[in-house]
């Protein structure tokens, strides 16, 4: 799977939106073949058979990076969620690492399968995220399709909040859990979003 001329011992890999069929082959390839495994707990329970050093990311993503740069010849997995390069952690290393030492895996974003499930088009989709930053919302919403990667602190409610305060006509699609067993993907006005979903995307669809 990798090449002879790779010189890559940190691979940042895309786990899609959980479900491990939507794992990409050469994910499980270098996940199978590390040594080392980081990510979250919930991410490193995904690999229970895993026979390697698992480590916990904990603490800052620039004690990440000196850790890294004190292990260069281990094959070492950090794992992402989604698309390591759509508001995941691959962004930051690729600014932070030799390129040399760096490969990213790509995976299927929690947004992008949420439009697969609901045969909808990407083409003209403008893409954010709420994930520890506040959105511009008077920007974000001048778009007629977007989505949006949200955290605990502005989510669906908070939303919808935005577009009734603008006096705005817009549907909201709420996708929760996307791919595990208790998914569920919600059409909704803004009217009617509750405060709490778990884990989830926004899609916002100006559908005039
Ligand atoms: C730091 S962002 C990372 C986005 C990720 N890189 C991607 O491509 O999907 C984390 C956010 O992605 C969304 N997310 C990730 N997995 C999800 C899932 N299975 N179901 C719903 N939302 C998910 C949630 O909004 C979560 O708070």
């Amino acid at each position: 799977m990798t090449h002879a001329a790779d010189t890559a011992n940190i691979s940042v890999v895309g786990l899609g939106p959980g479900d491990s069929d939507y794992l990409v082959p050469q994910a499980k390839w270098l996940i199978d073949h590390c040594e080392v495994l980081i990510g979250s707990s919930r991410q490193l329970n995904c690999f229970p058979g895993f026979c390697g050093e698992k480590r916990q990311r904990e603490g800052s993503l620039a004690q990440l990076v000196v850790w890294l740069n004190d292990h260069c010849e281990q094959p070492i997995v950090v794992l992402a969620s989604g698309d390591p390069m759509l508001y995941g952690i691959g962004d930051y290393l690729s600014r932070q690492l030799d390129p040399a030492r760096l490969r990213i895996v790509p995976g299927i974003s929690a947004a992008q399968y949420l439009f697969s499930r609901l045969a909808l088009s990407m083409n003209d989709v403008f893409l954010t995220s709420s994930h520890g930053r506040t959105p511009d919302f008077d920007f974000v919403l001048q778009h007629a399709k977007v989505a949006m990667v949200t955290d605990q602190q502005i989510g669906p409610y908070d939303i919808a909040q935005q577009i009734l305060a603008r006096g705005l006509r817009r549907k909201m699609i709420v996708g929760e859990n996307l791919s595990y067993p208790d998914e569920r993907i919600l059409r909704l006005a803004p009217e009617q979003v509750a405060r709490h979903y778990a884990m989830n995307v926004v899609v916002i669809l100006d559908e005039r």
